[in-house]
């Protein structure tokens, strides 16, 4: 059996509300839970957490509900400060990173989901097979034909400058997990964080595999499907705009062809 996170599930159950801790200060968590061993439906289960002992992150009452109450609550997290993507979930209906979101930025109780329209793994854990292979197939490294010089290849300023809001981008999913065009196309298109990707190493003065790269991305489907509905800048939790980056392939498409 494969759960799909939301909303594609067809059926999420209501699911156990654990005992409240004691404490002044509880929020409330609402958290979707799903594994492949007990051939039940998904469910949501609900914890409590006293926020006098927990950090201010969605990430550390996550955390804090792993070691204090449910050792199986299942989800990924490395660096606890925006730099590994590996937190990226759907909280209060976004999609976003665990370890930057606060708590208090949130009304009410704090509902989480896996990222959308992808397969689970397990409770918050999405399956990013299919995206990292995507990653993979527009080949993100310096391509080069020329001797590779004997220190370094160069840049200058300006050009290092042409990757600023590119470069940054931390490969989470939440741009790509937030577009209804990968949603429904997302065997077939690429979604805007590879895209984005795409558009990083096509700038990139010292690479030398620009027509290669435009001739990969060609298709009606691998860079096509974007309709610009911008929900991809709005989810990127680093502020970074996959939309602009779209439009600049597809602009780089028209000039070569005059
Ligand atoms: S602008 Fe394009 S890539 Fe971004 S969410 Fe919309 S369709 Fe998807
Ligand atoms: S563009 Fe933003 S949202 Fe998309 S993968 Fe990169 S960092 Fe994440
Ligand atoms: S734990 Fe690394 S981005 Fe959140």
């Amino acid at each position: 059996m494969v759960a799909f996170s939301l909303p594609q599930n067809s059926k999420v159950d209501t699911g156990k509300a654990w005992p409240k801790p004691e404490g002044g200060s509880l929020r409330e968590f609402r958290i979707y839970r799903w594994s492949p061993d007990d051939h039940q439906n998904p469910r949501i289960d609900t914890y409590h957490v006293d926020m006098k002992s927990c950090g201010p992150m969605v990430l550390d009452a996550l955390i804090k509900i792993k070691n204090e109450q449910d050792a199986t609550l299942t989800f990924r997290r490395s660096c606890r400060e925006g730099i590994c993507g590996s937190c990226a979930m759907n909280i209060d209906g976004t999609n976003t990173l665990a370890c930057l979101k606060s708590i208090d930025d949130v009304k009410g109780p704090v509902k989480i989901y896996p990222l959308p329209h992808m397969p689970v793994v397990k409770d918050l854990v999405p399956d990013l097979t299919r995206f990292y292979a995507q990653h993979r197939s527009i080949e993100p490294w310096l391509k080069t034909s020329t001797p590779t010089p004997q220190a370094e290849w160069k840049q200058s300023r300006p050009d290092r400058a042409k990757l600023d809001g590119l470069y940054e981008c931390i490969l989470c999913a939440c741009c790509s997990t937030s577009c209804p065009s990968y949603w429904w196309n997302g065997d077939r298109y690429l979604g805007p964080a590879v895209l984005l990707q795409a558009y990083r190493w096509l700038i990139d003065s010292r690479d030398e595999g620009t027509g290669e790269r435009l001739d990969n991305l060609e298709d009606p489907f691998r860079l096509y499907r974007c309709h610009t509905i911008m929900n991809c800048a709005k989810a990127c939790p680093k502020h970074l705009n996959p939309a602009k980056a779209i439009a600049e392939i597809k602009k780089m498409m028209v000039e070569r062809r005059l």
